[in-house]
């Protein structure tokens, strides 16, 4: 048989899940050919599939040897090194996948993602320079271009080179939540809006674009739209722990480390637990020792895929939260805990109240926001990125307003975006034990 019919069945085979078929396919291809760039390529990605990543990278590494202007194969080497930790030796893998192949879109969204963490800048930005002289129309390019120069904070430059991408219009790598928010942190809240207006003009179903749209022109929004957390979270729920790890993201573990104290207060744990938003679970184990029973709660399909994977929650829901605590609940909770999540409500007076109800006298509801400072006429506010911070005050008397005894909160760091602190408040809040005459 050919070499490439016996690939194509090897690969066949491999998407489908018969790594044995797989393997025997690519054994016969090197078994002819030792030093078969396809066959070792395959066979390194069968090792990785089946969790030996380091044999991976050496077998990816030796196609390479052989054939060096395989694009895929680099791209594949950097999602490894990536996930072995290696960043900078992955990035150099996707920057030489782009500059084999100037439109590689997976390679360029993963220098995105890389970017957005701790990416080496000084590496980039002359790679990313000659690829825009050759491919002066390269969208992606100019995006990475645009990103690169913002967190060396050459702000008008970055703000240039937006615009630049922007000028290819709507679809083009488009993710109207980054640009708009890049262009307000570069200044250009302005320039945000007639992208977004355009992004919305055509693109009406575009739920993310029209919630964008109106938080960065200020309107009168209270939430989130539903729709827009569900797709919103649904696309991000695969890559979500990977970047928010990069992010420095640390609400879970900020707001577990409360958990445990109160846990160590009362002297026992918490017979019935909700966690509010659960998303990928990051919370779910950091408090399931302190849990009878935990149960998740969230809006993204794909999110509570990747909870139900982790198998520390008794129960998963699918639903919106105030909703789900307003329902006609079977139990009510010792303990809330909402790790941000309360950043898509702005109006939190119905969450409060829905709590209330849905907590057992003496219950906790341990939670984290985004911290509105500086703003001293608002209770809340919405930013460019479609988030929402709230003031301390507010959540007092949110709290109190629903009969809620408001405990205390304390000034956090979250995590890291755009080379900035995003800072917070974990908050505490108890219903009052009821008392008998
Ligand atoms: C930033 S993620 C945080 C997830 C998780 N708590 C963590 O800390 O990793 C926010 C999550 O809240 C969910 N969410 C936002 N608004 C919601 C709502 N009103 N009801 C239920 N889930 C919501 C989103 O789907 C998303 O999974």
């Amino acid at each position: 048989m050919q070499v490439e019919s016996i690939l194509e069945k090897g690969i066949k085979a491999h998407r489908s899940g018969n790594l044995e078929a797989a393997q025997d396919a690519y054994l016969a291809i090197l078994k002819d050919n030792p030093k078969d760039p396809d066959g070792l390529h395959f066979l390194g990605l069968l090792h990785f599939d089946a969790g030996k990543s380091e044999n991976a990278i050496e077998l990816i590494r030796l196609s390479l040897a052989e054939n060096p202007d395989n694009a895929a194969a680099h791209n594949n080497l950097g999602n490894i090194l990536k996930l072995t930790g290696d960043d900078d030796a992955a990035l150099s893998a996707y920057l030489r996948a782009v500059e084999l192949d100037l439109r590689h879109e997976e390679a360029w969204k993963n220098i995105n993602v890389l970017l957005q963490g701790t990416a080496d800048n000084d590496q980039l930005l002359p790679i990313l320079e000659e690829i825009i002289r050759v491919d002066p129309e390269n969208a992606s390019a100019w995006h990475n271009y645009a990103l690169s120069l913002l967190m060396q904070k050459r702000k008008d430059d970055a703000a240039d080179a937006l615009e630049k991408c922007l000028s290819f219009g709507v679809g083009v790598y488009s993710d109207p939540v980054w640009h708009a928010r890049i262009l307000c942190a570069l200044g250009r809240r302005e320039r945000a809006i007639v992208h977004l207006e355009r992004i919305a003009a055509a693109l009406p179903d575009n739920e993310t674009a029209h919630y964008q749209l109106a938080a960065v022109r200020g309107d009168d929004v209270k939430h989130a739209p539903e729709t827009y957390v569900k797709a919103h979270f649904d696309k991000f729920s695969d890559s979500f722990d990977e970047v928010l790890q990069r992010l420095g993201y640390r609400a879970p573990e900020l707001v577990a480390a409360q958990v445990e104290r109160q846990a160590a207060e009362r002297g026992q744990g918490f017979e019935d637990t909700v966690d509010l938003g659960c998303g990928t679970g990051l919370c779910g184990p950091l408090i399931r020792m302190h849990c009878g029973k935990l149960t998740g709660i969230d809006l993204s399909q794909g999110m509570l895929r990747k909870a139900a994977a982790l198998k520390v929650y008794d129960f998963l829901v699918e639903g919106e939260l105030v909703s789900f605590l307003n329902a006609d609940l079977p139990t009510q909770f010792d303990l809330a805990v909402c790790v941000d999540t309360l950043c898509y409500i702005g109006d939190l007076q119905p969450f409060m109240t829905a709590l209330q109800t849905a907590l057992k006298p003496g219950g906790l509801l341990i939670a984290s926001v985004e911290h509105l400072q500086g703003a001293s006429d608002l209770d809340y506010k919405v930013d460019s990125s479609g988030r929402y911070a709230h003031t301390p005050a507010y959540l007092r008397r949110c709290s109190e307003n629903a009969g809620l005894v408001y405990i205390k909160e304390d000034q956090e760091v979250l995590r890291h975006e755009l080379g900035a602190e995003v800072r917070g408040l974990v908050f505490t809040v108890r219903k009052p034990i009821a008392k008998f005459s």
